[in-house]
């Protein structure tokens, strides 16, 4: 067959709705299971949509977004997110407008105390888990959902300062954020995506608890001086047009809502971290003695991170295993092109199967084995090469913007909590696996989960 009449091989789809039905709730194992058929690109026929392509590979993804990026770093736009109004946002714009954006949002973090205010957030959260410890079992999954909300509203829209748990003005925005995500959660919603028409008939609460968020931020910005001094969070940065980049200030409502949402990807990595730790006890032992030995009773500060390989390897390893995005969120070609051999049309909806990539035999050993070990070197280091297979953040344009900090915030979690504490798992609530891991919100979550705190006793 020469290259022009190749196709790209896939499963044959029905008649209405493609291949959606086979595809099931997690379409990263489905890929993962189709890739072994159909090869490290493939065609999948979604129904209403049409045809997709994934991309199963570490060298055919890198090709396409990091050697391609241009063509391949366009989005498709979730029809949810398009009527939920939430389409011109950093996720979701295209090209010139969403590079400036990007820009623009890495110079107000850059701006921002982030590291002060993950510290201060950490640190009331081992007080947290202090008050609780004699409360078992312990709902640390909430807890951490708690914690990270409090440090995302702070960067976002509090002045970079983070509430007591039990504040009221906290609580309340915490609950707006909880009710747009839980209502997502609705068969009906979930559905738009691919039968628009349902917006009208079933998105009523979806779009109410939508308008009280938005409403609940407009009172924030409507209050807010634009002659600003001093840059404190991303509404401030926004309205302040930092680097001189025109922002209209309208715009920073549902910028400031999706950047929210992103974010929980980083609540969702520490509550697998937490339970895959707790699960392997070998592993929380070599970390608390890893962190005694570095800190002692100091409180762990960034200029520690280097010192505590296998800590570090374990949060790599959490990544690689449990893949909080299993896949990219969906790009979409911005022109005709011919990859591969294949020719994939302008418009064409990308998805990147990071989950593949982390659990491919070709790179990992018994990749499903939880193993911090192969991250470190004979000599116990860490191997700091851009490991191949590895996009936990995703590669090229469309490469998350929060990686920096959230490795940051993940070790200042996993060294501050280990210092004080370990978890333990009890009798009748059994801890969850990898394998039982949901999708919501296109993350993959551990399912909630309750633990014993422990604290530890001097020299332990
Ligand atoms: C461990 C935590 C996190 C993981 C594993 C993660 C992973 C990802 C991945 C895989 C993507 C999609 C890349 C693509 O579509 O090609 C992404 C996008 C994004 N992430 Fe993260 N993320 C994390 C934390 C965060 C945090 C803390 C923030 C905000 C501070 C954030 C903000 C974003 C935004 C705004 C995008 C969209 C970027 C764009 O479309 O250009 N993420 N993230």
């Amino acid at each position: 067959m020469s290259e022009e009449t190749k196709k790209l091989p896939g499963p044959r789809g029905g008649l209405i709705l493609g291949s959606l039905n086979e595809i099931g709730p997690k379409a990263h194992v489905t890929w993962t299971k189709w890739s072994a058929t159909y090869g490290p690109i493939f065609r999948v026929d979604l129904g209403p949509l049409g045809d997709s392509v994934v991309l199963s590979d570490y060298n055919v993804l890198k090709k396409a977004f990091e050697d391609n990026a241009d063509v391949f770093s366009g989005r498709f736009v979730l029809p949810i997110v398009e009527k939920a109004g939430s389409h011109g946002t950093l996720s979701w714009e295209v090209g010139e407008i969403h590079e400036k954006r990007t820009r623009l949002t890495l110079a107000v973090l850059e701006k921002l105390d982030l590291n002060k205010l993950a510290q201060n957030e950490v640190e009331a959260f081992c007080d947290m888990l202090k008050e609780r410890q004699d409360k078992s079992p312990s709902t640390l999954y909430e807890m951490i959902h708690e914690s990270n909300m409090n440090m995302a509203l702070a960067y976002t829209y509090q002045r970079g300062q983070r509430c007591q748990y039990d504040n009221e003005k906290f609580r309340q925005r915490m609950a707006l954020m909880d009710n747009v995500s839980e209502a997502r959660r609705n068969l009906i919603a979930e559905n738009v995506n691919f039968f628009p028409f349902l917006w009208h008939i079933g998105c009523s609460k979806f779009r109410q608890v939508h308008d009280a968020l938005r409403s609940n931020i407009n009172q924030e910005l409507s209050s807010r001086d634009p002659s600003i001094a001093t840059v404190q969070d991303l509404m401030d940065g926004y309205l302040a047009k930092v680097d001189g980049i025109d922002f209209p200030a309208k715009d920073s409502i549902p910028h400031i809502i999706n950047f929210i949402g992103a974010s929980l990807s980083l609540k969702t990595a520490i509550q697998w971290l937490l339970l895959l730790i707790t699960k392997h006890k070998d592993v929380q032992t070599k970390i608390q003695n890893e962190v005694t030995s570095v800190f002692g009773d100091e409180v762990p500060t960034m200029e520690g991170i280097d010192k505590v390989p296998y800590t570090s390897a374990t949060i790599r390893e959490t990544l690689r295993i449990a893949c909080p995005a299993a896949q990219v969120v969906p790009h979409m070609t911005r022109a005709d092109v011919k990859f591969e051999g294949y020719d994939i049309k302008n418009g064409t909806v990308v998805f990147g199967n990071i989950w593949g990539l982390h659990h491919d035999t070709k790179y990992w050993e018994e990749p499903e084995t939880f193993n911090p070990d192969r991250f470190l070197n004979s000599k116990g280091k860490l191997d700091n090469i851009d490991e191949e297979s590895y996009v936990p953040f995703g590669r090229g344009k469309r490469r998350c913007p929060g990686e920096d900090f959230s490795k940051r915030v993940m070790f200042l979690y996993i060294t501050s909590i280990y210092q004080k504490f370990g978890f333990e798992e009890v009798e009748g609530h059994p801890l969850p696996d990898v394998d039982d891991g949901i999708i919501h919100g296109g993350r993959h979550k551990p399912p909630p989960y309750k633990v014993k705190i422990v604290p530890r006793s001097d020299g332990e």
